[in-house]
């Protein structure tokens, strides 16, 4: 889709309209999964944005041109409201998306969700194995995410379902899409963890070997050319084990515009983490302020923030220099080149952590081998 581009005040670039709008809903969450994106103080986040802020922010947001709407958290089930929050979005013209574990979704809300309008429902997994599941996610819910899926087909949604992969579940790869196609999923997302939030402090527990990921990559091959289209799967190999980085967001402030579940505006899902960017709040400011004329918005937008090596990089145009939280969490330096970059002076780091994954020995059972064991999300660890 062609987006148009909105004039900014007199004398700022032109700064084209945001494409999604993701509304993290809660932090609250029933499951305490060891890879959360979440920020790792989130017990602290107590003041969340009412029914009537959360319209505000969506008619603030359609109005600037956002199309696609992302209902996620936490577990945005846990509020009572969404229902009421997807009959907005629906009004103002989004298509929409609920990010969801299942918990939550029984067969009265999936009736009430369909009616108010919502398009998209992406249910997660933890594994194919009812063990994985329930251990990655200290909950017993791989019976009830079973049931939640055939919810899902039987409300005539596309089945999407999407798995985080590391270390212990890697190896089960076949077994996930076999689980997928059982379930009549026509869409699966195979996405490794990338190391922020929770999954940071677990790295070193996640963290798969290069051996675990190739071997993973050929199995998903091999099922694309013998399902073909029955499933569409989508793999996404972790950072640390290419040699140029992502481009983060599509761009700092280009496309993505999340709000938290206190107001607060991210240009990304970690920017909570980054030093200095004195994030607005859609309490304080209007949504069209803070997209186009914030620091925050602006600290990483287009080429001007890069150093050396991405400042004259022939290839600056396709990763736009990488992830920003990720050059702070492993060079110190928000600025940074990505160190996932084998141009980036700091890719020793990176090559540090694969090292170490390799010498270990695979397996949960080898999970103690570790000194720190898994770290789960919970409200305790949250506040340590
Ligand atoms: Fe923040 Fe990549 S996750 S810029």
């Amino acid at each position: 889709m062609m987006l148009p581009t909105v004039s900014v005040n007199s004398g700022a670039p032109a700064v084209s309209p945001p494409f999604w709008l993701l509304a993290e809903l809660t932090y609250q969450c029933p499951l305490h999964c060891a890879f959360c994106y979440n920020p790792l103080n989130y017990d602290a986040v107590r003041n969340e944005l009412t029914t009537g802020e959360w319209v505000r922010v969506m008619r603030e947001a359609r109005a600037l041109g956002a199309v696609q709407l992302g209902f996620s958290g936490g577990e945005p089930l846990m509020r009572d409201d969404l229902e009421e929050l997807v009959a907005e979005a629906r009004r103002l013209g989004f298509y929409s998306n609920l990010i969801t574990s299942g918990v939550g979704l029984n067969e009265t809300r999936i009736a009430a969700l369909k009616n108010a309008g919502l398009d998209h429902i992406q249910l997660s997994f933890q594994d194919s194995t009812r063990e994985l599941n329930d251990f990655l996610s200290s909950t017993k819910t791989f019976d009830l995410k079973l049931k939640v899926a055939k919810l899902i087909k039987q409300y005539d949604y596309p089945m999407v379902m999407n798995c985080v992969l590391h270390r212990y579940n890697l190896p089960h790869v076949g077994k996930i899409i076999e689980m997928a196609l059982a379930l009549g999923a026509e869409y699966l997302e195979l996405a490794n963890t990338q190391y922020y939030g929770w999954a940071m402090k677990n790295r070193n527990q996640l963290m798969p070997t290069l051996e675990q990921v190739r071997d993973a990559e050929r199995v998903v091959e091999e099922y694309r050319e013998r399902i073909g289209d029955a499933c569409k799967l989508l793999f996404v190999v972790p950072d640390y084990f290419e040699d140029r980085p992502k481009a983060c967001m599509n761009g700092w402030g280009a496309v993505f515009l999340g709000v938290a579940p206190d107001g607060v505006a991210l240009p990304c899902h970690n920017a909570r983490d980054l030093p200095g960017l004195n994030l607005p709040n859609v309490r304080d400011v209007g949504l069209a302020d803070i997209w186009r004329t914030s620091t925050a918005f602006n600290a990483y937008r287009g080429n001007d923030w890069m150093q050396e090596p991405c400042r004259s990089c022939d290839e600056k145009g396709r990763d736009l220099g990488g992830c920003r939280c990720q050059a702070f969490m492993l060079a110190g330096d928000a600025a940074a080149t990505d160190p996932v970059c084998s141009k980036s002076p700091k890719r020793g780091e990176v090559d540090k952590v694969i090292r170490f994954a390799s010498q270990r020995p695979t397996g949960l059972d080898n999970a103690h081998v570790i000194e720190q064991p898994i770290v789960f999300r919970t409200n305790a660890n949250s506040r340590t």
